[in-house]
């Protein structure tokens, strides 16, 4: 017998206000129903690398399961892992970065929320930009806290000024969380525009997270991290993206030395760790024949988006001049639709181009632009483009 519950009985989920799922999800679900129905649709909507894990973690996998690593590990990680990410600060960004500050989280996601749960607090004020990882602002929410979006322009690439930044600041503002390279722009912050944001905040007494997760794939020479110019930001990172590996659930973040022990409070209560086996094999993710294979791929990213830039020009659409990270370029579609999500509807239904409308990713401008992901092969995205031409011809 089904029981009818009101809306406000104790056995109920609470409220979840205005936390919506993802777009995306409908347009992969529908997506999936049409090709079951015999259609070829080109995916252009997903935010994954169409690579498989590189071969040298995959064995390091095996390897672990033979040697019986699966038990639980150390809250923050073990320290084989913790050591190759003390290296890579070191070599990539020529940061020193205690091991201790680097705690190996489930994915970026598990470290985005520890840290909702670590620096907000109910009725705090988040800066965000918009548009952004939904997600983020979905957490802050979770929190009882209000995310701050910030309107942020293609001819500003897509960052916020200062000016900006204070006029959404008020009373109730905790912190600035950004991301670089973006999603859904793929713009990166340059070093002086985070020292400019990190030098602001600090006066104001906010906190700073960047979400780093990109990291790796940019296709321009430099790519600051935070921590190169602010040791007190936290940063969030994950082994989804560059390394491959989405469906390992591993990522990591970095905290100040004063947060470290709350840190690890909070990550031996939430997950005890992060998976043992994915950890053993990331730290192959650092050897030599990974990083051919990691920097072959990027190439491969490099060529799509050049390939992919060039065609959506061609076609119409705005996008920016460069894009300089990620996989992901946010085109403004409005000289062919006043609605993204009747437009990728539309190219999904009657042109087999799975792509997610801007709505996903915040309110500003959001039904004027499109995100269309270059994580499919180079033969797929020559089909997706050339029924996009046709469809917009
Ligand atoms: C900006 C950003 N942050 C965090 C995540 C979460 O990644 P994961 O939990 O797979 O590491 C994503 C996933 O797409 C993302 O785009």
């Amino acid at each position: 017998m089904e029981t009818t519950l009101s809306p406000k009985s104790p056995h109920n989920p609470k409220d979840l206000g205005n936390i919506n799922p993802f777009r995306v999800m409908t347009v992969m679900h529908r997506a999936a129903e049409l090709e079951a129905e015999g259609r070829k649709i080109v995916h252009m909507e997903v935010g994954e690398p169409d690579f498989n894990t590189a071969q040298p973690i995959i064995e390091a996998a095996k390897a672990a399961l033979d040697a019986g690593l699966t038990h639980y590990t150390a809250a923050p990680g073990i320290d084989e892992l913790r050591d190759c990410l003390v290296l890579h600060y070191r070599s990539r960004y020529g940061i020193e970065v205690a091991r201790e500050r680097i705690l190996i989280t489930p994915g970026a996601s598990g470290g985005l929320s520890l840290l909702a749960n670590l620096l907000i607090s109910p009725g705090d004020g988040v800066l965000l930009s918009d548009p952004a990882y939904p997600c983020v602002r979905n957490f802050i929410q979770l929190m009882a806290a209000n995310p701050q979006l910030v309107p942020v322009e293609m001819r500003d690439n897509f960052q916020p000024s200062l000016a900006q930044l204070d006029a959404v600041r008020d009373a109730s503002t905790s912190g600035v969380w950004l991301a670089s390279p973006s999603n859904p722009t793929g713009a990166i912050m340059s070093r002086d525009q985070l020292t400019e944001v990190c030098g602001w905040a600090r006066q104001q007494g906010l906190h700073v997270l960047v979400d780093e997760i990109y990291h790796g794939l940019h296709y321009v020479e430099d790519l600051p991290s935070v921590l190169e110019v602010d040791d007190s930001a936290y940063v969030v990172n994950s082994f989804s993206k560059y390394f491959g590996m989405t469906g390992w659930r591993l990522g990591w973040i970095i905290v100040p030395t004063h947060a470290i022990e709350k840190a690890n409070i909070l990550a031996q209560n939430f997950y005890i760790s992060a998976s043992s086996i994915a950890q053993h094999a990331a730290v192959a993710g650092f050897s030599r024949d990974a990083s051919e294979i990691l920097e072959q791929r990027r190439q491969a990213f490099r060529e799509r988006r050049d390939f992919l830039c060039a065609a959506l020009q061609d076609i119409g659409l705005m996008i920016p001049d460069e894009v300089q990270g990620a996989f992901y370029v946010y085109a403004d579609v409005s000289r062919f639709s006043s609605d993204s999500e009747k437009f990728c509807r539309d190219m999904l239904e009657n042109h087999g181009i799975a792509i997610t409308p801007g709505t996903d990713f915040g309110d500003h401008k959001a039904r004027r632009f499109v995100r269309l992901a270059f994580t499919t092969s180079m033969a797929d995205l020559e089909l997706g483009v050339s029924r996009l031409r046709e469809a917009l011809s």
